[in-house]
């Protein structure tokens, strides 16, 4: 059995990319031998990161917890909202803080990435940016960049979206992410 973890950029009550993530979670739970654990980051509290935090030995325990979670995970989907052109400061902060752990949490997992925004690029310069962050720290990401926009416009009242073209986008990623999983599914 393989495990894939996801995870959300924004913890906003009625967020978008919380829509999204559920319903790519929803499409990686009909893959067989696939178990998907959901996470809220607001369970992995972290205070903005700090070299003096680390050198006071106050380190939280979150970070070692969360790295340790994808160091055994086959499948990690990002789903973010892009901010200013760039990552929210919760996934900054999430890698910063991750960075610095020692638990192969960029190693095994295979990474996706989403996001979904106001805009009609739907965040992709934002996941860009998390691509190049993630790829310097050795992760291996899917090549789908799976980004939704405008927001208001993209779903239906089921959470479903609503372009073929983004569906068929999903199913392509939860492609790349079994196959270039580890020894594939
Ligand atoms: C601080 C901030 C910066 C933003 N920057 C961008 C941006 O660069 N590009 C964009 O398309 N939308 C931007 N937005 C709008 C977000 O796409 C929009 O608020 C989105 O709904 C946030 O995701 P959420 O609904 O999952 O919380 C920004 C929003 C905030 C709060």
């Amino acid at each position: 059995m393989k495990t894939a973890l996801t995870l959300c950029g924004s913890t906003r009550n009625g967020s978008y990319n919380e829509i999204l993530r559920r319903y790519v979670s929803g499409k990686l739970r009909e893959v067989e031998d696939l178990e998907v654990i959901d996470l809220d980051l607001k369970d992995f509290p972290m205070p903005i990161f700090s070299e003096d935090l680390e050198e006071a030995g106050e380190t939280p325990e979150a970070a070692g917890r969360l790295a340790e979670m994808f160091g055994k995970a086959d499948i990690v989907l990002i789903i973010s909202p892009e901010y200013n052109s760039g990552t929210t400061p919760l996934i900054t902060n999430m890698v910063a803080w991750l960075s610095r752990q020692k638990h192969g949490q960029w190693r095994h997992a295979v990474f996706g990435l989403g996001a979904v925004s106001s805009g009609k690029y739907g965040g992709v310069v934002g996941i860009a940016h998390l691509r190049d962050s993630l790829s310097k720290l050795g992760a291996l990401l899917v090549p789908t960049l799976l980004g939704v926009g405008p927001a208001s416009q993209a779903f239906d009242e089921n959470g479903v979206p609503l372009e073929d073209g983004i569906r068929r986008k999903v199913e392509q990623m939860v492609k790349e992410l079994t196959h270039f999983s580890r020894g594939g599914i």
